[in-house]
C-alpha cells in the first residue's frame, strides 16, 4: 500500500475531487467514533427526528424523509418495487449510465419498463418529455437531476411539473446533487427524491435518504410483492415514531445529524448552493482556458461534477496517475466515456481555494503531457 495513499495512523491523505465518495471532514469523522445508545432508545429517537427534520429543510419539503441502510441504488430499486403495479408501465428518461441503471433495475424486477435514452451530453427537454408522455400511459417516471456520468444537470424545475400534469408519480435520483444544488421538492411536486450521502453531504458511504410523498406512500398499498426491507409503508410507519424497522447505521445517522446542523446553521443552505455554483463555474472557466471542452451541452452543466472532453487527446490514465502522485484524485470518464472524458468532482466541503490549488497542479501535468507529445 503506497504511503501517499494510505497512512495507518491518519488514514488516506489523498484530496478527493471525485463525484463520490468524497472527503469527509474531521469533525464528522469524530462523530462516527462516539458511543451510542440502542436504536430503540429515546436518545436514538431524538436523533432520528433531528435527521428527518434536517432533511426536510434541505429538500424544502413537508414530505416524510426516510433513512435507508444502503447506498442510493437500494432506493432506486425500492422505487421500482414500491410504486409500479404489475399491469402498469413505467418510463425511464435516461441521459447516461445512471439512467440506464435505473431502467435495468426496472427490468430486473419484472416491471413493464420503457426507456427513452437521449443523446449523452444533452439534457431532457420539456418537448421531448411531453412527446414521450403523450405516446402512452405511464404511471411512474424516473429520471436523474444530475447524471454523474455525463455531468449534465436536467432542468427538473421544468420537467417535474409536466410529469405531474400527466398524473404520473415523479421519482428523482438526486444522488450527486442533493445538498449541493437546490431542489424544492414540494414546490415541484416530486414524489420521491433520493440520494446516498457520500457525495454532496460529505458523509461516509453506508446511508441513503429519500423524501417520499403521501401519494407515493398511498401507491405502495396497491402494489404487490414490494418486498420487506425497503417497503416504503413499513419504513414510513416507523418513521412516524422516529424509529426504523430494522437496526439502522446509528453512527452514520449521528454523523449526518451533525453535518445537517453544520449545513443549515453554520454554512447556511443558500451559501452552500452558492459555493457549489462557484465551484462549477470556476472549473468550466479553467477548462475553457486550457482548450478543453465540456461534455455537457452549454447551459446544462452540473455544478457538482464536471465531465470534460479529452479534446487535447492526452493519456487520461497517465494524467490521473501523475495527479495522484501530487496528492489529488480526480476520475476517468464513466463506462463508455473512459479516456474520452475525465471528471472533476466539486461537491461536499471543497472550497474554491482547494479547487484552485488542485487545478494549478492539474494544469502543470497537462502542460507536461502536451510537451511530451511534441518531442
Ligand atoms: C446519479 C447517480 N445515481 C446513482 C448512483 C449510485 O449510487 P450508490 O453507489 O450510492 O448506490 C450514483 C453513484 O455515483 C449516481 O451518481
Amino acid at each position: 500500500m503506497s504511503e501517499v495513499h494510505f497512512d495507518k495512523e491518519k488514514g488516506s491523505q489523498i484530496k478527493l475531487f471525485t463525484p463520490g465518495p468524497v472527503e469527509v471532514p474531521e469533525r464528522v469523522l469524530n462523530e462516527l467514533s462516539k458511543p451510542n445508545d440502542t436504536h430503540r432508545s429515546k436518545p436514538y429517537s431524538e436523533m432520528h427526528q433531528m435527521a428527518v427534520e434536517g432533511l426536510q429543510k434541505i429538500l424544502f419539503t413537508k414530505n416524510e424523509c426516510l433513512l435507508f441502510t444502503s447506498s442510493a441504488t437500494g432506493i432506486m430499486e425500492a422505487c421500482v418495487r414500491n410504486l409500479i403495479k404489475d399491469d402498469e408501465k413505467a418510463l425511464f428518461m435516461s441521459i447516461g449510465d445512471f439512467g440506464n441503471r435505473w431502467h435495468k433495475i426496472g427490468i430486473a424486477n419484472g416491471k413493464i419498463s420503457s426507456k427513452k435514452e437521449i443523446e449523452w451530453g444533452t439534457a431532457v427537454k420539456s418537448d421531448i418529455l411531453q412527446e414521450e408522455l403523450s405516446k402512452d400511459k405511464y404511471s411512474v417516471i424516473f429520471l436523474q437531476s444530475c447524471e454523474t456520468s455525463t455531468g449534465v444537470y436536467n432542468p427538473i424545475d421544468e420537467l417535474v411539473p409536466i410529469i405531474k400534469d400527466y398524473g404520473a408519480l415523479a421519482c428523482i435520483d438526486a444522488t450527486s446533487s442533493m445538498a449541493g444544488i437546490k431542489i424544492e421538492v414540494d414546490k415541484l411536486g416530486i414524489d420521491v427524491c433520493l440520494a446516498s450521502v457520500q457525495k454532496c453531504f460529505a458523509l461516509p458511504p453506508g446511508l441513503a435518504v429519500a423524501s417520499v410523498s403521501d401519494a407515493a406512500i398511498e401507491k405502495t398499498t396497491q402494489v404487490k410483492n414490494r418486498g420487506l426491507y425497503f417497503d416504503f409503508s413499513e419504513l414510513q410507519k416507523k418513521n412516524k415514531v422516529n424509529q426504523s424497522p430494522n437496526t439502522p447505521p446509528i453512527p452514520q445517522i449521528r454523523a449526518m445529524v451533525a453535518q445537517l446542523d453544520y449545513i443549515l446553521n453554520q454554512e447556511g443552505l443558500e451559501n452552500r448552493f452558492k459555493r457549489h455554483a462557484q465551484l462549477g463555474k470556476r472549473t468550466r472557466i479553467w477548462a475553457r482556458e486550457l482548450n478543453l471542452e465540456m461534455f455537457p451541452e452549454k447551459g446544462y452543466e452540473s455544478d457538482t461534477v464536471s465531465t470534460i472532453k479529452n479534446t487535447l487527446d492526452i493519456d487520461v490514465k497517465e494524467m490521473l496517475k501523475l495527479l495522484l502522485a501530487k496528492g489529488y484524485r480526480i476520475v476517468n470518464g464513466y463506462g463508455s466515456l473512459v479516456d474520452k472524458t475525465f471528471r472533476i468532482g466539486h461537491m461536499g466541503e471543497i472550497t474554491v481555494r482547494d479547487l484552485e490549488k488542485m487545478l494549478i497542479a492539474l494544469s502543470d501535468i497537462l502542460a507536461k503531457l502536451q510537451l511530451e507529445k511534441l518531442s
